[in-house]
């Protein structure tokens, strides 16, 4: 299993959450954070003081997956958040240990979008 990590433009969010439905994965977090891209500072000069430029507002996905969903859904965050122009965002993945769905005590792949839903 792997948490699937995407922060994309907000304006982008409805595109994502479109192409995650039909790829099929089922499950999803959405926060809205401020982010910066570590491109070079820009910086504007007033009475003399130099201002870094602020960060900017994304939205961050975060998405549970068996393994056999990571490539579909780094795919539909693609396509979802793809604008070609710079700050489109990111994506991470990272291992995960364990899930459970409370309700039923399922955990692992019967608690996230698992393999035998396709
Ligand atoms: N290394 C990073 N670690 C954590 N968050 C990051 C990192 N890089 C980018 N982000 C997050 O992703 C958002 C979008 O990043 P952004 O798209 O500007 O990345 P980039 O590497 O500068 O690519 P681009 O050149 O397309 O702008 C940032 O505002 C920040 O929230
Ligand atoms: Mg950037």
């Amino acid at each position: 299993m792997k948490l699937v990590v995407g922060i994309v433009r907000p304006e982008k969010a409805n595109d994502v959450l479109e192409a995650l439905y039909r790829a099929e994965v089922r499950g999803v977090s959405l926060s809205r954070v401020q982010g910066h891209g570590g491109e070079l500072e820009r910086v504007e000069t007033y009475r003399g003081t130099t201002v870094q430029m602020g960060l900017a507002e994304k939205v961050r996905f975060e998405i549970a997956v068996s393994d056999d969903f990571v490539q579909p859904t780094i795919d539909a965050l693609c396509e979802g958040a793809r604008t070609g122009h710079v700050g489109d965002g990111k994506i991470f993945v990272l291992p995960l240990d364990r899930a459970v769905r409370i309700r039923t005590g399922e955990t692992d792949h019967g608690a996230v979008t698992p393999v035998d839903k396709r």
